[in-house]
């Protein structure tokens, strides 16, 4: 059991991504630590996503229902892991707005040695959902972080035909979103989870000044 704190940052419009987001919530509190689940603005224009869909418009009464993440949120967490669909083989514009929003945490050096690990969802197997998590844990790095991705002695890992990867937790939905989530995917969730929690316990993060350096010669 560990005392660390961990906060989860979803985007998501059909609710696959928020999935992954809830199992790996589970994993962080399986070992004892506490959790923050939060979402970021909605920033899109409407016509990109089909607002008419009955699935669409559960996942985005519940993804609404979700507290707004801040620059706090970062800061109180021993641990961050953030997730967004993939489009376009890259992050969602909200969650990249909200990690350019934090950006003076990365001037006051806030989150350097926490732990960090990355999540997403796409349509296609081979159509940008490994560049996309690679490319969610850039910012990480930025910040001075260290990163967990999923070890390959889980065993649904090892087993999936689907999503889950060593680099941090996927899902495959398909090119009309119909294949969902499916149980090792949301097995390879809850690892991650659980693994941050624990690295998360044992790092101590080390904030610094990055304006304090810069003006040192
Ligand atoms: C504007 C847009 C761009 C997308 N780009 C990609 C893409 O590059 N590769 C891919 O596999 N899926 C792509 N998708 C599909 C989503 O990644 C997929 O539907 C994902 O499961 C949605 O996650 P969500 O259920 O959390 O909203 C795109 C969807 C939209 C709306």
């Amino acid at each position: 059991m560990t005392q660390s704190r961990v906060t989860v940052i979803v985007d998501s419009r059909y609710g696959s991504t928020l999935a992954l987001a809830r199992a790996i919530a589970d994993g962080v509190v399986s070992q004892g630590a506490e959790v923050r689940l939060c979402r970021v603005s909605i920033v899109e224009p409407e016509f990109s996503v089909d607002v008419e869909r009955p699935d669409f418009v559960a996942a985005q009464k519940e993804y609404r229902e979700l507290p707004r993440a801040t620059a706090a949120d970062l800061e109180w967490a021993q641990g961050i892991i953030w997730g967004s669909p993939t489009r376009y083989g890259l992050m969602s514009t909200p969650l990249r707005a909200f990690i350019d929003e934090v950006a003076p945490l990365w001037r006051q050096g806030a989150l350097i040695g926490k732990v960090g690990a990355a999540f997403t969802s796409s349509g296609g197997m081979h159509s940008g959902n490994e560049v996309t998590l690679l490319t969610l844990l850039l910012p990480f790095l930025q910040h001075g972080m260290v990163l967990a991705g999923v070890p390959h002695s889980v065993p649904e890992l090892v087993h999936t035909d689907k999503g889950g990867s060593p680099y941090g937790a996927t899902t495959v939905t398909g090119f009309d979103g119909t294949r969902g989530v499916d149980e090792n995917e949301r097995a390879i969730a809850r690892a991650l989870g659980a693994r941050v929690a624990r690295l998360a316990g044992w790092v101590k993060p080390e904030p610094a000044s990055v304006e304090l350096a810069a003006y040192s010669v």
